[in-house]
């Protein structure tokens, strides 16, 4: 299709911006105490087409750091969703803004499209606007993002007698007609000047990236190990200004923040930083990216190898913002590259990296309304809860899956499912007490309401267990998931579709050992052995089976062909390594070994970020694996 290309004089593009001012919410680049900033314009002159960077991308108008998903009322735990989004038009986005705007868009606006980004996103004009000064920091040309073919409304290039507006969209041109007066089509001559401009324009950079863009993700998955990230990552001084920055970076926080009378409030989503240490901290207070050194390297790994595995691009555009925000010097991404790509024969290991098959998540940020139908007290810090989603006539799930279980005026929780899955609109979820949300829902009453999304997550892939032995390890809590599996095997309908099960499940103490009644029964189902054991039996408590962490039961089973038996291990994170090996050296192999991980969540719809092993989304790819 052919361009259309316009020209206006500069005094008809400062009257067409008047009247934008006049009519819409307008963005565009001023002048702020030597910096250049998004902000709204007051009168066109303000406008700066010949800034070389601003300190906060565009992004701040589509993803605000801080905004309000949702208004609830706590005594209903009803909840309405932000409404209403003023037009508003950006001005002078440059080239690597556009393209990260659109890399916004497709994670946000793809599979479980977010509802107010999406809105935003369609009542914002962009206007884009072509480089005429290079930021010293940037080094766009090396990722070909200084330049655009599309993802603009209007594109502009000030030329020494006008401006020359490329049409984008018809919302775009729909806008330039009806705004603007004095529109000429553009001549060969300005289209060429144009043209001439983006050519040399890579001319003008001074950082560039010395290898081609695509083969970034290779030299990453070479240099995992390099002392590199050690001798960086110990001057990093933890503040989070690289990826708050960044036009790239979205991963969020969400809490929940009530009014003064304490019945109603909103829940909040704010930006948040892979940087920070309490980024993937969890109930049980480990930390998954302990160090600085894996924080660190796991921002230059998501922009360079995660994210384009998954979504096909490099999640950095050049625009060099990272470089002039951080004191100590180490977020370049360029530098890193080249120094890397220099001493690449350094490295120690090779980073083997596939990304797992995940589930497609329909889920919104919004809960669907439910109550509790039932509690029963299980231990003195363990729940269990029945929970009815009003609105379903069923409740489709599979075992392994987890819901997010919102309260609003506190905050939502990952809980697994515990109970098999029936067709109706019931299921159950057994709740350990450890903070604000786990500890509000041991409060709660029978019929009180509450808000649940999903179910999430991939869960057990029954079919591959059909037909085989299959052995199961819990570790405290670690039953809770496992159950809604060992139900789902032992029900009449189903036993004869798996052959022997084995149930290896220990617990701190006596006290803690949960479905007592159940096991007894299931202890009962043709070809079930189950071993119990407990780490401790304090003074007073009763008990007739095994003392010692879960791993010493193994000695208790005999395993009749580990070549058809899968394990299915849940548990605290410490106990994994030592189950796996138990398993390995009876005879079981990796592709038989299925584990749940927990991880911290907030989204558990793949786009907050918390959840992510190197490249993984434990609450998409996960939490099965
Ligand atoms: C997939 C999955 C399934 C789970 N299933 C169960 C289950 O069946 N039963 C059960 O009792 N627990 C389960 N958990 C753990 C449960 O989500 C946490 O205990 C809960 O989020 C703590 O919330 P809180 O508000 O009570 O604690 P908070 O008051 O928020 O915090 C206490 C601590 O937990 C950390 N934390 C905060 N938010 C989260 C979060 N979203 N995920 C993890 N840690 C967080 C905080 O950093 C803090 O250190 C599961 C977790 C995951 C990821
Ligand atoms: S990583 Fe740095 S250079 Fe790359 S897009 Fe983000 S802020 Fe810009
Ligand atoms: S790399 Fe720099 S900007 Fe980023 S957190 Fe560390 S010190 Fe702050
Ligand atoms: S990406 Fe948000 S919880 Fe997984």
């Amino acid at each position: 299709m052919s361009k259309e290309i316009y020209k206006l004089d500069k005094d008809d593009f400062y009257r067409f911006v008047e009247n934008l001012i006049e009519n819409f919410e307008t963005i565009g680049v001023k002048e702020k105490r030597g910096n250049f900033v998004f902000s709204e314009l007051e009168s066109s002159r303000e406008l700066r087409l010949d800034y070389d960077i601003t300190i906060l991308p565009p992004k701040v108008f589509l993803l605000p750091p801080y905004e309000k998903l949702m208004k609830f009322d706590v005594k209903e735990q009803r909840a309405r969703i932000s409404k209403g989004e003023t037009k508003r038009i950006i001005i002078g986005v440059h080239p690597y803004d556009i393209v990260a705007i659109k890399q916004m868009d497709k994670v946000y606006l793809k599979e479980s499209p977010d509802e107010l980004y999406k809105r935003r996103r369609e009542n914002t004009i962009i206007i884009g606007s072509d480089i005429i000064n290079v930021s010293e920091y940037s080094f766009a040309s090396s990722l070909d993002t200084h330049r655009v073919e599309d993802g603009f409304d209007l594109l502009l290039t000030e030329l020494d007698d006008g401006i020359i507006i490329e049409v984008g969209s018809e919302k775009g041109k729909e806008l330039l007609f009806k705004y603007a007066q004095g529109i000429e089509e553009a001549s060969e001559k300005h289209i060429e000047k144009v043209e001439r401009h983006r050519e040399k324009l890579p001319e003008k950079y001074k950082l560039k990236i010395e290898i081609e863009k695509d083969q970034i993700p290779f030299l990453l998955m070479d240099v995992y190990e390099h002392p590199f990230w050690e001798e960086e990552s110990e001057k990093c001084l933890q503040c989070g200004s690289c990826t708050i920055v960044c036009p790239t970076c979205y991963c969020y926080d969400v809490r929940d923040e009530v009014s003064i009378t304490l019945e109603s409030g909103e829940r909040i989503r704010t930006w948040d930083s892979c940087l920070l240490p309490d980024f993937t901290k969890i109930a049980s207070g480990e930390i998954f990216r302990k160090s600085k050194l894996d924080r660190y390297r796991h921002r230059f790994y998501r922009k360079g190898l995660y994210i384009p595995l998954r979504y096909n691009f490099i999640a950095c555009v050049g625009c060099g913002r990272c470089i002039k925000a951080c004191i100590p010097k180490i977020a370049n991404p360029a530098e890193a590259i080249n120094t890397l790509l220099e001493r690449r024969s350094k490295s120690k290991g090779k980073l083997i990296y596939r990304l797992p098959e995940g589930v497609e998540s329909r889920a919104s940020f919004v809960p669907e309304f439910a109550m509790i139908r039932r509690i029963e007290t299980l231990t003195e810090s363990e729940k269990l809860f029945e929970i009815e989603m009003v609105g379903r006539d069923k409740f489709n799930f599979q075992p392994g899956q987890f819901v997010e279980v919102s309260i609003f005026g506190v905050g939502e929780a990952p809980i697994s499912i515990s109970s098999p899955p029936t067709g109706s609109n019931r299921f159950e979820l057994v709740v350990r007490k450890v903070g604000n949300l786990t500890g509000k829902l041991h409060s709660m009453k029978e019929g009180d309401k509450i808000g649940i999304r999903g179910p999430l997550g991939k869960g057990f892939n029954i079919d591959e267990m059909e037909g085989k032995d299959l052995l199961f390890v819990a570790g405290g809590i670690g039953i809770v998931p496992l159950r809604s599996l060992i139900k789902y095997v032992l029900s009449k309908n189903n036993r004869s579709r798996f052959g022997k099960v084995f149930i290896l499940y220990g617990s701190r103490t006596p006290r803690d050992v949960l479905f007592m009644d159940e096991i007894k029964e299931w202890e009962k189902t043709r070809d079930v052995e189950i071993r119990l054991s407990v780490d401790t039996c304090p003074e007073g408590m009763r008990w007739d089976g095994k003392i010692g962490v879960v791993t010493t039961l193994f000695s208790e089973i005999e395993i009749r062909d580990p070549r058809n038996t899968i394990a299915i291990v849940v548990g605290p994170p410490v106990m994994y390594k030592f189950v796996i090996k138990c398993l390995k050296d009876i005879g079981i192999r990796d592709e038989d070994i299925f584990v749940s991980l927990e991880r911290r969540m907030k989204c558990g719809i793949g786009k907050c970020g918390h959840c992510q092993i190197n490249g993984v989304y434990v609450c998409k790819e996960g939490p099965v694996f």
